[in-house]
């Protein structure tokens, strides 16, 4: 197996990644690997670039130096992203776009759509999706009528409903309730069983660190520890934290309750 890991390509390889954010050079030369079956944990106080690095991974972010690969190949040359699931970080703005549930997590298939896949397998996908966040009889409602955890949850199904191979979140815990965070760990814990690749931003590791195999810290854009997750992260021990949560509502603020342990 040890063998297998290190003849296959990564799924993700970043070498040597600089960007910048307006004039403010954001990534300032990160390598992060990630190889098939891992799940990975990108962590860092507020700030340090772990968005920007995602983001930068699945394209939405252009590096001004380094490299990218994905699935072995360069990036400029990568197509195929319906390989990939991607759960942005939540913003407190609300979309105020009135779309159902399955609407928004249709539109997650339709990279795979666009490939002939048929419209059955679609809305079977959809559902199966939902069904594993809990949501499926949703479908119908509009996003707008639900809670900040119920929206994140169909936003994961939504990244689920394409069957990634790969699977980047950013936050996913952010702000979600613990009923939600519960869903939310088994959803996941089902798809690292399935053997998808799994890349997390996490604030803290919290109830999803029985999952993680590896930890890569970020600091000011740069690595700082990539190895094992470092002991008491789940205890906000990150260095530069500063206390600052996306909770708009204090009850809803069980993280460090340890859900899984
Ligand atoms: N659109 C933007 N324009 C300019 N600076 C930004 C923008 N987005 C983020 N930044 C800055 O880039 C740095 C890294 O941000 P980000 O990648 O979001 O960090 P993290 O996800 O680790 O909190 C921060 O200092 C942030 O203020
Ligand atoms: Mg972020």
């Amino acid at each position: 197996m040890e063998q297998t890991e290190r003849t296959e390509q990564p799924v993700i390889s970043l070498r040597g990644a600089t960007a910048s954010l307006g004039a403010r050079p954001v990534l300032r030369g990160v390598d992060l690997e990630v190889r098939r079956g891992e799940v990975v944990a990108l962590l860092g106080a507020n700030g340090s670039g772990k968005s920007t690095a995602v983001r930068a991974i699945v394209g939405q972010v252009p590096l001004t130096g380094g490299e990218l690969e994905l699935f072995g190949t360069p990036k400029r040359r990568f197509r195929d992203w319906a390989r990939i699931g991607y759960v942005p970080q939540r913003t407190t703005a609300a979309a105020g776009v009135p779309a159902t549930v399955r609407e928004v997590v249709s539109a997650g298939r339709l990279a795979r759509t666009k490939l002939g896949f048929s419209r059955r397998a679609d809305r079977d996908a959809v559902v199966k999706a939902l069904e594993l966040v809990g949501m499926a009889d949703r479908l119908k409602d509009s996003v707008n009528a639900l809670s900040g955890g119920q929206h994140q949850r169909v936003l994961i199904a939504r990244a689920l409903a394409v069957e990634p191979e790969l699977l980047i979140m950013d936050e996913p815990m952010a702000g979600v309730d613990l009923a939600s965070q519960e869903v939310l760990a088994n959803a996941l814990r089902e798809e690292v069983a399935r053997g998808t690749t799994v890349l997390l931003v996490l604030h803290e590791l919290g109830p999803l660190e029985p999952l993680i195999d590896r930890a890569i810290v970020l600091r000011d854009g740069c690595v700082v520890h990539d190895g094992p997750p470092p002991e008491a992260v789940g205890q906000h021990a990150l260095p530069g934290h500063d206390h600052v949560h996306p909770h708009a509502d204090p009850a809803a603020e069980p993280t460090r309750t340890g859900l899984l342990s």
